[in-house]
């Protein structure tokens, strides 16, 4: 990225109600889970419908500094790893992105070793790896620290039943690409649930393993001796999804995304037509309408399939202009707050205790400049902006742009008065 780029800002005029129809992207944390898959069978890959996000051009250059071919054509992605020559991710390839992790467990299962140094991410709370590390140890790995970096170990990784701490997403996938290729057979209890650890999942059964209870709390693994390429194509991105249906709920419209799935977005939609807005789905749509104003709720993060943690801070967003009081409880990380001084900064009357977050509304928001903190929160001053008199201004838009691509043109198709300046 350019100086340029660096600076580049988005500047929204707001109070104008969303209104159309927009096409969802595919999965952007799903997309680097396969990405990372790849690394498991030396035939090639190819990923279709992958957003042309920032951190899927990151998790290629990692892929290729480990012997990898990538190339990125637009939404498609051909990755193939037919020779690994490295068995450590360096740091300058893992600062950005928490998924950088998941080379961990292709390494160790194709090449018994693995390392890398400790990966980036959001500023969102203390982001341990302890649930990824128990794992491999579970299936016979040595896991280690060498200066900063961690390094594992294992002539042959063997089947284990293993209980996870914390239904960690990142920490279940890494598992499962370790124990695919062990001999034996692996139980993950108190596995993650989310819709893209399953569609990594479904990408490994693609490839010719054996996985059978992903989507569910406990997940059985079958190891087979190796996996063949695939072609497979990534599920829609029910976090982006979710963002421009607040966004047009916020703003009183009507927004439609074509391709998402309901099913995926129980929890927001719930939410959604408890606070009065009507929501229309069909096979291949979810449209949300609010012709009244909001009306209050309370909301929970937690993991799926409960209310998402990625979308707690564009919903705070959008309880700015809900009529009373709104409280959204944080149960997955304990950093996810970093939105509320942009918002108050906007006039949004917020309170806060612990990981808790008291929203007073209706809040007339007035444009002002405010950064992107991280992802959401930088997806949560969009929508303030959306919703607020006069011009919004806002820095750190690289942030933003790791986890939604052409959000300008996304959102101008939608009505809003958004650019981007590049100084
Ligand atoms: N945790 C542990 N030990 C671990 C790993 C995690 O205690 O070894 C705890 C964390 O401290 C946190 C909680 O588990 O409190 C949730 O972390 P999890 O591991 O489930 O999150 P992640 O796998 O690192 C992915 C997404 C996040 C999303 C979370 C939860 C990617 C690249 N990241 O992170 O996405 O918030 O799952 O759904 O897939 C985003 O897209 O904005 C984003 C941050």
């Amino acid at each position: 990225m350019g100086a340029a780029e660096r600076d580049a800002k988005l500047v929204i005029r707001g109070g104008t109600p969303l209104r159309g129809s927009i096409p969802a992207a595919g999965s952007k944390n799903g997309a680097l889970y396969l990405v990372a898959a790849a690394l498991l069978s030396a035939e090639p890959v190819t990923l279709r419908n992958v957003p042309e996000v920032a951190d899927i051009r990151e998790m290629g250059r990692l892929l290729e500094a480990l012997g990898a071919t990538v190339a990125i054509d637009g939404p498609t992605v051909h990755v193939e790893a037919a020779t690994l020559t490295e068995t450590f991710a360096p740091a300058d390839l893992v600062a950005s992105t928490r998924a950088s992790f998941l080379v961990m467990g292709p390494l160790l299962a194709r090449l018994g070793e693995a390392g890398c140094a400790p990966p980036g991410g959001d500023a969102i709370g203390v982001r341990p790896l302890d649930v990824h590390l128990a794992g491999f140890r579970a299936l016979g790995a040595s896991v280690s620290r060498e200066g900063a970096n961690w390094v594992a170990r294992s002539s042959r990784l063997q089947g284990a039943r293993l209980f996870l701490d914390y239904p960690s997403v990142l920490g279940t996938v890494n598992v499962i690409f370790a124990a695919a290729l062990a001999s034996g057979t692996t139980t993950i209890v108190n596995a993650a649930a989310e819709p893209e650890v399953a569609m990594a999942a479904d990408m490994l059964n693609a490839m010719g393993a054996r996985i059978s209870g992903h989507g569910t709390g406990i997940v059985t693994v079958e190891g087979v001796p190796r996996l063949h390429g695939c072609a497979f194509e990534v599920i829609p991105d029910r976090i982006e999804a979710g963002t421009y249906l607040l966004a047009g709920a916020a703003t009183r419209g009507s927004v439609e995304v074509t391709g998402a799935r309901a099913d995926h977005l129980d929890g927001l939609l719930s939410k959604l037509t408890e606070a009065g807005v009507r929501v229309d789905v069909t096979e291949r749509s979810v449209r949300v309408t609010a012709s009244e104003p909001l009306a209050p709720i309370q909301v929970q993060a937690v993991p799926y399939p409960g209310f998402a943690t990625d979308l707690h801070a564009p919903m705070a967003a959008a309880l700015t202009q809900a009529t009373g009081v709104s409280i959204i409880h944080e149960r997955v990380y304990d950093n996810r707050l970093l939105y509320v001084g942009e918002l108050r900064a906007m006039g949004a009357r917020l309170t806060t205790g612990g990981q808790s977050v008291i929203i007073e509304g209706p809040a007339r928001l007035t444009g002002t400049p405010v950064r992107a903190l991280d992802i959401r929160a930088g997806a949560a001053v969009v929508i303030g902006g959306l919703c607020a008199e006069g011009e919004t201004t806002i820095r750190d838009i690289g942030h933003i742009d790791r986890g939604y691509s052409r959000l300008v043109e996304r959102l101008s198709a939608l009505g809003a008065d958004i650019e981007r300046l590049v100084p």
